[in-house]
């Protein structure tokens, strides 16, 4: 059992890198073998359209640019479970998501008749995170989030979104113009919530490896 967590956050040890790492904690209490990638670490850009993964002789679902991110692409078509986290910027995943998205899709899209070349299964557990309460997320994101999430129905296996709200954005919001935020509530939520989601994000780890 393969599982594999990608961070499109470009904060490697805040909430996003936490609910990722704790799923794959619980992934390898359950005898996986786990791999963790920042993409924000990573150098690549989004689809060059070269076109080659769109060439007669060549293998399907690989990325053949050669940068950081081809060989994460094809680690992703080789895994059982894979786990995604990405914060919520201005109402969309980060450019990283995108980038990444646009590729690993592209390379398993065939441009015969729109079908799916990739034929493997690979479980998706996907963490967001943001600012937003529950209710703004319910109202304003939600739809949009799961469809974001839906895309990943082209690994052909279970898809699960885990949405987290309200989460601490920095340690300290006297040092910035951040009035429009209650630490108080922030840090309320950071301790007594931000526990219950890292401790989901375990268990979702254990019961996708199984
Ligand atoms: C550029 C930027 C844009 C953001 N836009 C939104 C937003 O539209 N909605 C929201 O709820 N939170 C927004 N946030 C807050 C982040 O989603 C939130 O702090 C998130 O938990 C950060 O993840 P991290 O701690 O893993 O880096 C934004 C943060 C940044 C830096």
């Amino acid at each position: 059992m393969k599982v594999l967590a990608l961070n499109c956050s470009p904060r490697k040890n805040w909430n996003t890198a936490k609910l990722l790492k704790s799923a794959l904690k619980g992934a390898e209490s359950a005898g996986a073998e786990v791999e963790y990638i920042d993409l924000y670490g990573l150098n690549f850009t989004g689809c060059r359209s070269c076109m080659l993964c769109k060439r007669k002789d060549v293998e399907r679902c690989r990325c053949y640019w050669k940068d950081d991110l081809s060989p994460v692409i094809n680690k992703v078509f080789s895994s059982d479970v894979l786990f995604i986290g990405s914060p919520i910027y201005l109402g969309r995943p980060t450019s990283q998501y995108f980038a990444f998205m646009e590729r690993l899709h592209f390379t398993s899209l065939s441009y015969d008749d729109y079908s799916n070349y990739f034929k493997g299964k690979v479980d998706v557990g996907m963490f967001l995170t943001m600012n937003a309460t529950e209710e703004f997320y319910e109202q304003m994101y939600k739809n949009e989030f799961e469809a974001y999430a839906n895309e990943f129905r082209m690994l052909n296996g279970d898809v699960s979104l885990y949405p987290v709200f309200n989460t601490l954005q920095v340690k300290d919001y006297t040092k910035f113009d951040m009035s429009g935020f209650n630490e108080e509530v922030k840090k309320d939520v950071h301790e007594e919530k931000f526990p219950i989601d890292l401790e989901n994000a375990f268990n979702m780890g254990v019961s996708l490896s199984k």
